[in-house]
């Protein structure tokens, strides 16, 4: 392969965020049934954030239900919540070892009973460790997560200024994402991070989820490195 291995000096982007997009039609394309697209793709979720952590990411979000997801056929969802009850607590353990906080993103009170507890049990298991973060959105929503954090608002009874906001936020306290990666040829965000997504950079691979190599990430971040990030400023000014 070679070709786009991250040398030294390349800007590392702090936060990946990555909509894993695509598993059905992978699968599909192999005469296979959605699961196993979405089988294959948990596993490259794991994969993808250990690269992640390894090349000196600090936090990595991925997009792996959306609220409007919850639409879709029951034997399909029950397939996602079987994979998360068989291999969730183990998957996370793995890459968690590095010292990472785990934190699911997003309405998990629409999850079965069982479901819910794996992830909270994930998630206590880590509370501890600080600076390393993955945030698992599930049930999420961007335009939800606004509200809600406009409704912990009003509960304050303050008027709210963008970093007050920001701390109401799933992702309050971590760097916004630099770069999201969509995999899956679409060009569009989804409901994903629509608060944090202000200056991100944004990639668009027309590889389905699974088949996005640890190298792929690399070039994703390679191509990172070359933005020009001006948040409104010009060139003389940086
Ligand atoms: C993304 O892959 C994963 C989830 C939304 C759970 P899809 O399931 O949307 O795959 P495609 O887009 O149908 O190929
Ligand atoms: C976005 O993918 C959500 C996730 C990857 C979890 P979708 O497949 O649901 O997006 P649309 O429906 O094509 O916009
Ligand atoms: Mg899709």
């Amino acid at each position: 392969m070679g070709g786009n291995k991250i040398k030294e000096g390349t800007n590392i982007p702090a936060h990946i965020a990555i909509i894993m997009d695509g598993n059905g039609r992978w699968a599909k394309k192999r005469l296979m049934p959605r699961s196993f697209g979405h089988r294959q793709g948990m596993e490259r979720m794991v994969g993808l954030m250990e690269h992640a952590f390894d090349v000196g990411v600090s936090y990595v979000t991925v997009y792996a239900l959306s609220t409007e997801n919850l639409k879709r056929p029951k034997e399909e969802l029950e397939g996602l919540y079987n994979l998360i009850r068989k291999h969730f607590t183990e998957y996370m353990g793995r890459v968690c070892a590095r010292g990472v906080r785990l934190r699911v993103i997003g309405d998990i009170s629409l999850l079965p009973e069982d479901v819910q507890e794996v992830l909270r049990d994930s998630e206590a298991k880590t509370a501890c460790y600080e600076g390393k973060g993955i945030n698992i959105a599930l049930c999420y929503g961007g335009r939800a997560e606004i509200v809600r954090a406009a409704n912990l608002a009003i509960e304050r009874g303050e008027a709210v200024t963008e970093e007050s906001f920001d701390s109401l936020m799933y992702t309050g306290g971590q760097p916004d994402p630099d770069l999201i990666i969509r995999t899956g040829k679409e060009v569009r965000l989804s409901n994903f991070l629509l608060w944090q997504a202000a200056y991100a950079e944004l990639y668009f691979s027309d590889k389905m989820f699974p088949e996005f190599s640890d190298r792929d990430l690399d070039k994703a971040i390679v191509w990172f490195s070359g933005r020009t990030r001006r948040f409104g400023k010009t060139d003389e000014q940086l």
